[in-house]
């Protein structure tokens, strides 16, 4: 829940929290944009970082109160089988091609309110094709079905489930260890998540989604096995403040840096990048070792594989889901169709608006008590080759 406590309490800060989380997808939306426009030119280097400070901080202008906000999650730009979390120091000299499958991964805030993104792009003119075009229309699709499966009443694992037959109609795999997490105010990894891929080792607590809850809806899919590896702990650049963990660090270098990131970053994830970057390389490493951070290390599949990834935000609101962050797709002509998958488009066809029974008759659907999804839901378009379009 965005806010507990007393009943007249919560519905106050349920509009106020509302309305600066559809603002934020707006600044979301043309960031994205701005950042594509950047990408085109092939230069990493120059993708505008200082980008969101700006913008966040151009909004709330004039209220009295100090009000944190910009980065709420470092961009990365992670190429072909890199599957995340890759965002270059200044030093690093990454030139982008033609035919490079970019996914990019960001999210900002405004007093604590997250909203995410991630989007995938091949660098070239006309249509994707082939094995590219697979593993998008698996995530894109697999990102639709999840959007209309966290719904109130409806639990973690059936969407679990659901993503990873999607990813299997296209011939690929749902990477493992990326989880669906809950957003609340300063907090990005809530403690209601949606389990990557379900198997008998990893348990998660089973929830059920309810009103008023926001979620990072994070969907990856690879051509490869699903199972990426750390390759080199030295491509590490994000990390974040384990507020929970205390040690008393031996070197000057270590204290000095703790000490800035206890400054600019206390919770949100940060990117190395902001830090001075020689004292950084030293200082990170015994804050890593003694748990005092958190890392997002950079996993790859192997070479040749292709991973795609689109992150969301979706508010469940009383009158239905909404996804608050989104870009249109490129052209997609995957090989393989979801057209003769009765499951798959019965899930795409549910809507996401809410409609209770009865005009009020009925006053709060017991736990379990499905909801009534409305007929003028609007159902996702299937293309005739099984490449979903965008609303
Ligand atoms: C990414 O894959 C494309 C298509 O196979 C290829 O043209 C490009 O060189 C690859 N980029 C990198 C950095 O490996
Ligand atoms: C899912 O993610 C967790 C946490 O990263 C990982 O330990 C687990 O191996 C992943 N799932 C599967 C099926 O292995
Ligand atoms: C719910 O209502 C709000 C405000 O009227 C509107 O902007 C939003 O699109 C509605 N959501 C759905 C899923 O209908």
């Amino acid at each position: 829940m965005l806010l507990s406590g007393s009943k007249n309490l919560f519905c106050l800060g349920y509009h106020v929290y509302s309305s600066v989380w559809l603002f934020l997808s707006t600044y979301i939306f043309c960031l994205i944009l701005s950042e594509l426009v950047i990408l085109v030119g092939f230069m990493l280097e120059h993708v505008p970082l200082g980008c969101v400070y700006r913008q966040t901080g151009n909004m709330y202008k004039n209220v009295k109160r100090k009000i944190e906000r910009g980065v709420a999650f470092p961009t990365c730009i992670s190429v072909n089988n890199t599957v995340c979390h890759f965002s270059p120091l200044a030093s690093d000299e990454t030139v982008l091609e033609e035919g490079d499958m970019l996914k990019i991964d960001m999210g900002c805030h405004i007093d604590g309110f997250i909203t995410v993104v991630a989007h995938t792009h091949v660098l070239k003119e006309g249509p994707v094709t082939g094995r590219a075009a697979d593993v998008m229309a698996a995530a894109n699709t697999a990102a639709e079905v999840a959007l209309r499966l966290v719904r109130p009443g409806r639990k973690n694992k059936d969407v679990t489930d659901a993503i990873q037959k999607v990813a299997a109609a296209y011939d690929c795999k749902i990477v493992e260890g990326v989880l669906s997490h809950q957003l609340k105010q300063f907090v990005i990894d809530g403690n209601k998540v949606i389990l990557n891929v379900s198997s008998p080792e990893t348990r998660v607590d089973d929830a059920e989604f309810e009103e008023n809850e926001v979620y990072a809806i994070d969907i990856v899919t690879s051509t490869g096995d699903g199972k990426p590896k750390l390759l080199d702990e030295r491509q590490t650049t994000i990390y974040k403040r384990a507020v929970d963990k205390n040690y008393h660090l031996k070197m000057k270098s270590s204290r000095f840096i703790f000490s800035e990131i206890n400054q600019k970053f206390p919770i949100m994830p940060f990117s190395a990048r902001a830090l001075e970057e020689k004292r950084a390389r030293l200082g990170l490493v015994e804050c890593v070792n003694h748990d005092l951070l958190q890392p997002y290390p950079v996993l790859h599949e192997k070479p040749g594989d292709f991973v795609a990834h689109i992150k969301f935000t979706v508010l469940l609101m009383p009158n239905g889901s909404d996804r608050i962050t989104s870009h249109a797709l490129q052209e997609l002509q995957p090989t393989k169709t979801i057209d003769d998958d009765p499951e798959i488009k019965a899930w795409l066809a549910l809507g996401t608006k809410t409609k209770k029974k009865g005009g009020g008759k009925k006053k709060k659907g017991k736990k379990g008590d499905k909801i009534e999804e409305s007929a003028e839901a609007e159902p996702m378009d299937v293309s005739s080759n099984g490449a979903p379009l965008q609303e």
